[in-house]
């Protein structure tokens, strides 16, 4: 017992540590599959750590953490902030990616519950599909934390942690509004996430509540969505009607969609639809690919263009004023928070929460995170001197 409560202390303070900024850190895991238990040489404290009803036995793993894609930046910043925190802490932790697959995700979870995981971090790959993952989780006696995207029509999930996606949206949109060209008519882009994900429809929804009073009163004009041109003069949307919206101008998170879509808008437009015009692009890795579009078409005479996750390759764009804003959502603050609910759940606590979601199921306690909005101005105060990255990791910051 006392050594249960040494670590404890040395979890919870290596959590604090991580809450007052530490600098990024490099990922050590990128296999996708379960072959690479990514700190079993933190072993030592497994008997302490655990429930005394059962937790993991030595060499088993004590927190699993399934991660939609390496083929994003934004989740290997989140790996490598769970390797150095759940590593530090003195848990034993495997961090496995699906690959924009259910069913990889599904056997993902299924190889943690045979390693015998106490506590399951979960991005899912698709919000409802992922249901049947995390029922099999609770029912292996899992608890189970949603990581930044709700799973949703299910029970089985206790926690989600998360940023204020809502925000996330106002920020672009309200971005968009403070940097619009003088006049009214002005072309307007919008862009959405992955209709699986209920994030893309938070991040809009947060948009649309600051852009909608612009598009009815003539000041923006939707240049590539009928659905929201025909929805304008109604402030708030069901889920249903975000979801056409998000039909026509989904990027599926996926920079290529991303990039042929920008293609096909930009040239079914008239010149009316061009000169000067806004872009909502819903995250960094989609912006950059909208943005390279609208750069190259000689009738687009400038462009600002909305991003989020704070990846390097979108600081450069801001840097170089090829992004115009990105929103920072500071990965360390969630795994950190995540780590710090799989301590209290390790140690037979309730996690503390401070606000509720509803994923039709039932309303998750939730723990909720700001977001930084990061443009020309404010990067280097936000992004290098509270040390998420190096400065030297960037050209023409000073
Ligand atoms: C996350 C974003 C990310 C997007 C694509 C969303 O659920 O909140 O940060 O850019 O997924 O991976």
């Amino acid at each position: 017992m006392k050594k249960k409560l040494l670590s404890m202390l040395l979890a919870v303070a290596m959590v604090a540590t991580m809450l007052t900024g530490c600098g990024d850190t490099t990922t050590t895991t990128d296999d996708t599959t379960a072959d690479d238990t990514t700190a079993d040489d933190v072993t030592a404290d497994d008997d302490a750590t655990a429930d005394d009803d059962g937790g993991a036995a030595s060499g088993e793993v004590q927190v699993g953490i399934v991660l939609p894609t390496k083929d994003e930046p934004r989740w290997l910043q989140d790996q490598a902030q769970f390797e150095a925190i759940l590593g530090d802490a003195g848990f034993t932790n495997q961090v496995l990616f699906s690959q924009g697959s259910s069913a990889t995700e599904k056997t993902n979870v299924e190889t943690l519950i045979s390693q015998g995981i106490d506590v399951l971090i979960i991005c899912a790959q698709d919000g409802s599909a992922a249901a049947a993952a995390v029922e099999a989780a609770k029912d292996a006696g899992v608890t189970v934390i949603a990581y930044d995207r709700l799973i949703t029509g299910t029970e089985a999930v206790d926690y989600y942690v998360t940023f204020d996606s809502f925000s996330v949206g106002v920020a672009q949109g309200q971005y968009l509004i403070d940097n619009a060209p003088e006049g009214t008519g002005i072309p307007l882009y919008l862009y959405a996430g992955a209709a699986t994900d209920n994030n893309a429809f938070i991040f809009f929804e947060g948009a649309w509540s600051v852009l909608q009073p612009k598009i009815a009163d003539g000041t923006f004009v939707v240049a590539n969505s009928s659905e929201a041109e025909g929805l304008k003069d109604k402030a708030e949307l069901s889920r249903e009607e975000i979801g056409k919206i998000i039909g026509q101008v989904t990027t599926d998170w996926d920079f290529n969609v991303a990039k042929s879509k920008a293609e096909a808008h930009l040239t079914a437009v008239g010149a009316d639809m061009k000169g000067d015009v806004l872009v909502l692009g819903p995250n960094d890795g989609t912006a950059r690919s909208i943005a390279d579009v609208f750069a190259t078409d000689k009738d687009v005479t400038s462009f600002k263009v909305t991003g989020q996750d704070a990846e390097k390759a979108s600081v450069q764009y801001v840097i170089d004023g090829k992004q115009s804003m990105t929103v920072f959502k500071d990965t360390r603050t969630l795994a950190a928070d995540s780590v710090a609910m799989a301590v209290s759940i390790l140690n037979g606590d309730t996690p503390a929460t401070d606000t509720t979601y509803n994923n039709e199921a039932k309303d998750v306690p939730a723990k909720q995170t700001n977001i930084v909005v990061v443009t020309q101005d404010n990067v280097k105060e936000a992004l290098i001197d509270s040390e998420y990255y190096d400065a030297s990791e960037f050209t023409g910051l000073e």
